[in-house]
This record gives structure tokens, C-alpha cells and sequence, in this order.
């Protein structure tokens, strides 16, 4: 029991010493643990005489309490000490004035999709998405392409390594047009109970890819496509609805627009659309907007569906092209170089 004090002792000053948490807790074991030099004398009293076992049990529990008060305000004044630390560090000024935040806005492309989108949702057109890595089948095959078409080859298109589940060739489409047979099958699978397969009208813009890169190609660019398969859709309704269109994307009616004959392999007949644009220099000019056509009768057999039967038109549209005549953009590159004074413009 002489040790009691030096124990206490001892104890109070590693305490008063130690500076970080984990230390402390260490001291307190050495003192108050299982091991503790307290706990042993605590142990000990057993071996005392009856009559000194009572006085010299309160003075180990008086001593324990004062070690456990001394270690609770240590612990206090290091997590105090911690706090100030902290508080000194996160500091704020807020007398300074504000940085202010940057408000986002949607990208002109983004923009010129929804108002695309919003025009033709106004006229009963569904509006589909579907993978940019394609099956080759999807992109080529069904819609009509030969085996030996230019565009098949590795110089105007992205092949991917990687095969799908049947072992077909996978690519980075090279235009929306797989859409129409995705969303077509889709839907004829959907109605293939039915007596007559209802009207499919869609719409499906997205991004395509092709090895192309200047001024007016980049290898990633956007197109939409379009659909209306139906027992009577024909070339007049293409012409309707397509200039209907550009009068309300433009906002104006006074737009002249031009059907040119052209061949793509999945319509017959085929259009390429033009549009007068511009003032200045480039008035009376006229660019390429869409492709065009009433859809081949075999592509309507891909589709699942009775080329005696159904008929309609698709087309495929390019979004930048849009954007440029909309805004007066000169270079297509602009979209993608991600400089604010020119994103800004875009309110
Ligand atoms: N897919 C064609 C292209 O990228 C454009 C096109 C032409 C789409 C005629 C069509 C169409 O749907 O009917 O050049």
C-alpha cells in the first residue's frame, strides 16, 4: 500500500504529459486496465488482514476515482485543443465577397434535339433510343446494304474487336437508320397476335460514327431518324411532314425546300432534302439535311411485316447540320471543343 501515492502520482503526471488520444488510452491501461498497476493492488487486497482490507480498499477506489476524473478532463482539453486546431484551419472569411456560381446550360446540340423532338412528339411520333454499338446485321444487312457496299469497309467505318453473342461483327453505327429495324421488330413482335399491326411513327435521334474528320465531318456526330409505316403513308406525306417540320424548327414559312432524287439501298424511291439557307453571301445556297425515301420493300420484310401491305417513309436527318443553319455556325467543330465563349451564346 505505500505505493498507493506513487502510483497516483506516477499516473496523474504521464497523464498531464501525453498529448494525443491514443496515448492517453495506453497510459490509462498501464494504470486502470485488466494489468493495470491499480487493478494489481486491488487484486492484492485479498492477502490483507481482515482489518485492513476495508480502509485500504477505499483508498485504491478514492485513488482509482481521482485517476479516472483526471484522465476525463485530459481528454477534454486534447479534444478542445483538437477542435481549435480545426476551427483555426476551416476558418472562413465571411466578410469576402462571393465567387459566385456558374449557372450550366444545355449544350446547342442538346437544345436543337429537344426542339426536334418536341415537334414531332406534338404530331403523334413515339421517340426511341437504342445502342451505339451495333450488329452488323442491324447497321447493314437488313437494311438492305450488299455484302460488298464501300461503306461496310474498315476506311468508313468503326469495327469493334469484340463479336456479339452469335458471333456477328459489332460497330459503332454509322447512322440512326438500325433504328428503324430495331423499333420496327420490336413492335411487330409486340403485335404479332393482332389483326393488323398499328401505325408505327417514331422518331430516333442519337449519335453515329463514321472514320471522317474536318470541317464539316467529325468521326462522332448526331442524326435523327424517322419512321411511318402504315397501309397508306406515302411520298406526299413524307413531303408534308418534313417541310411541316423545317417551317417549325426554322420558324418560318417561308423556307424553300427541295426533294433532290438520290439512291440509298433501304428506299425506293430516295431523296436527299436540301434547304436554302442563309443571308449574305451564302443567300440562295442550298444544303443537305436529310436523307430520305419510301422504305424498300425488303427492308419491310426485315421488319417483320407484308410489304403488299404496309408502306411508309423513313428518313435520317443530321442534328449538327440543323444546328448550324438554326444558329449560324460555319464550323461543325465548334459543338465539340468545349469553349465557353462560344457555349455561352447558347442562352
Ligand atoms: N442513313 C442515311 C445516311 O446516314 C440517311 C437516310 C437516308 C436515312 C434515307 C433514311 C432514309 O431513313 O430513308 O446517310
Amino acid at each position: 500500500m505505500e505505493n498507493l501515492e506513487k502510483i497516483v502520482g506516477d499516473a496523474l503526471q504521464q497523464f498531464s504529459r501525453i498529448d494525443d488520444a491514443t496515448g492517453l488510452e495506453q497510459a490509462k491501461a498501464r494504470f486502470l486496465g485488466k494489468a493495470g498497476a491499480l487493478t494489481n493492488l486491488l487484486k492484492g487486497l485479498g492477502k490483507l488482514p481482515a482489518d485492513e482490507r476495508r480502509d485500504a480498499g477505499s483508498r485504491i477506489n478514492a485513488a482509482k476515482d481521482r485517476l479516472e476524473a483526471a484522465l476525463a478532463q485530459r481528454r477534454d482539453a486534447l479534444a478542445q485543443v483538437q477542435l481549435d486546431a480545426r476551427l483555426a484551419e476551416e476558418a472562413l472569411d465571411v466578410t469576402l465577397p462571393g465567387r459566385g456560381a456558374g449557372r450550366g446550360r444545355l449544350h446547342p446540340l442538346t437544345r436543337t434535339q429537344d426542339r426536334i423532338e418536341a415537334i414531332f412528339r406534338s404530331i403523334g411520333f413515339d421517340i426511341a433510343d437504342g445502342p451505339e454499338i451495333e450488329t452488323d446485321w442491324n447497321n447493314f444487312t437488313a437494311l438492305n446494304n450488299p455484302e460488298n457496299h464501300p461503306a461496310r469497309s474498315m476506311q468508313d467505318t468503326f469495327y469493334v474487336e469484340n463479336k456479339d453473342a452469335d458471333g456477328r461483327p459489332l460497330l459503332l453505327r454509322t447512322h440512326t437508320s438500325p433504328m428503324q429495324v430495331r423499333y420496327a421488330r420490336m413492335w411487330v413482335e409486340q403485335f404479332r397476335h393482332a389483326a393488323k399491326v398499328p401505325p408505327i411513327k417514331v422518331i430516333a435521334p442519337g449519335r453515329t460514327y463514321r472514320v471522317d474528320s474536318d470541317a464539316t465531318h467529325s468521326p462522332m456526330f448526331h442524326q435523327v431518324e424517322g419512321l411511318w409505316i402504315d397501309e397508306d403513308v406515302s411520298f406526299a406525306d413524307l413531303k408534308g411532314v418534313y417541310t411541316d417540320f423545317l417551317r417549325r424548327f426554322f420558324e418560318t414559312e417561308e423556307l424553300e425546300v427541295r426533294f433532290r432524287p438520290s439512291f440509298f439501298p433501304f428506299t425506293e424511291p430516295s431523296a436527299e432534302i436540301d434547304m436554302a439557307f442563309g443571308a449574305g453571301p451564302n443567300k440562295g445556297q442550298w444544303l443537305e439535311i436529310s436523307g430520305a425515301g419510301q422504305v424498300h420493300p425488303t427492308v419491310i420484310r426485315n421488319f417483320g411485316l407484308d410489304p403488299e401491305k404496309y408502306i411508309g417513309f423513313a428518313f435520317g436527318s443530321g442534328i449538327e447540320r440543323l444546328a448550324m443553319l438554326r444558329y449560324g455556325i460555319h464550323d461543325l467543330r465548334l459543338f465539340y471543343d468545349g469553349d465557353l465563349r462560344f457555349l455561352q451564346q447558347f442562352a
